[in-house]
């Protein structure tokens, strides 16, 4: 169950538990609601996001994943991987100037903006509000962070510590690099995940187009080594932003 580096070779695998495993997240059916008739797209476009955050020149981009056998007695295959924000570390060598690598862009220029999986509308609101999100926050926390951006367990792998293997994983990474905290943009599960780890919210956040019922809810969370809670912004019970 130890954790180890993602490499290029495991894209396949990595795109094969997303697929299966991201639909229990809701933000998978508000993004891709044409999936089931456009599977071509659905893989071909996940899976180009995904030979982004596998490549090592992509060195803002880490994935870390865990192997198991699928069959009893069988070969190991990737069960679960998470993907964090790591630009942490070319900010400290580059400056805070340094721009993060946007493997989401990349894709979308190379035809992205048109797959048939999803509905452009939801997925543009959703990066825009994660990008608002992070900047309310998070934002006043600095370069020296990392980010959460995706986790996932294929579901006849969950509840058995494989997902709180690679978040534990990354909280040591945070204190063996003096980092302020470990954010994420938590999905249900993940929040009952993050929650069980010793997280806090730090608010709500909702991905909405106007005038449409449907929405999103995310919960910001983080992980934080210190006790310090100077300069954070939290989220106060009339949805405003208090700094405590
Ligand atoms: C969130 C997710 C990655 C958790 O992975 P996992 O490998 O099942 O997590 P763990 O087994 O390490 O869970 C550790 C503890 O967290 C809590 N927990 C995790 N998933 C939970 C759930 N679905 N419901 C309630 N508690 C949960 C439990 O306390 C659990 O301990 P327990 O099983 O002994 O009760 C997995 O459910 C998943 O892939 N979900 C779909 C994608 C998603 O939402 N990802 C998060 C994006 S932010």
């Amino acid at each position: 169950m130890k954790p180890r580096l993602g490499l290029p070779a495991d894209v396949e695998a990595v795109t094969n538990v997303i697929i299966n495993t991201m639909p229990l997240d809701p933000q998978w059916d508000y993004r891709f609601p044409y999936r089931h008739e456009y599977p071509e797209d659905h893989y071909k476009y996940t899976r180009m996001l995904f030979e982004y955050f596998l490549d090592p020149s992509y060195d803002d981009w880490l994935v870390m994943v865990v192997e198991d056998s699928v069959e009893p007695g069988g070969s190991s295959e990737v069960v679960a991987f998470g993907v964090w924000d790591v630009s942490y570390v070319n900010k400290r060598r580059y400056g805070p100037g340094y721009k993060t690598q946007d493997p989401v862009t990349e894709v979308e220029e190379r035809g992205g903006k048109t797959r048939k999986d999803a509905n452009h509308e939801h997925f543009n609101e959703f990066w825009r509000g994660q990008i608002r999100a992070y900047k309310k926050f998070f934002g006043s926390i600095g370069p020296e962070q990392m980010h959460l951006q995706i986790l996932a367990t294929l579901p006849e792998f969950q509840r058995r510590g494989i997902g709180s293997s690679l978040c534990k994983w990354a909280m040591e990474l945070v204190r063996r690099d003096t980092l302020k905290d470990m954010s994420v943009m938590a999905s249900p599960m993940g929040h009952e995940l993050y929650t069980w780890l010793g997280f806090e919210r730090v608010g709500t956040f909702f991905i909405h187009v106007p005038g449409e019922d449907e929405r999103l809810v995310l919960q910001a969370m983080m992980y934080r080594p210190s006790k310090l809670r100077r300069g954070i912004a939290v989220e106060d019970a009339d949805g405003g932003c208090v700094m405590i």
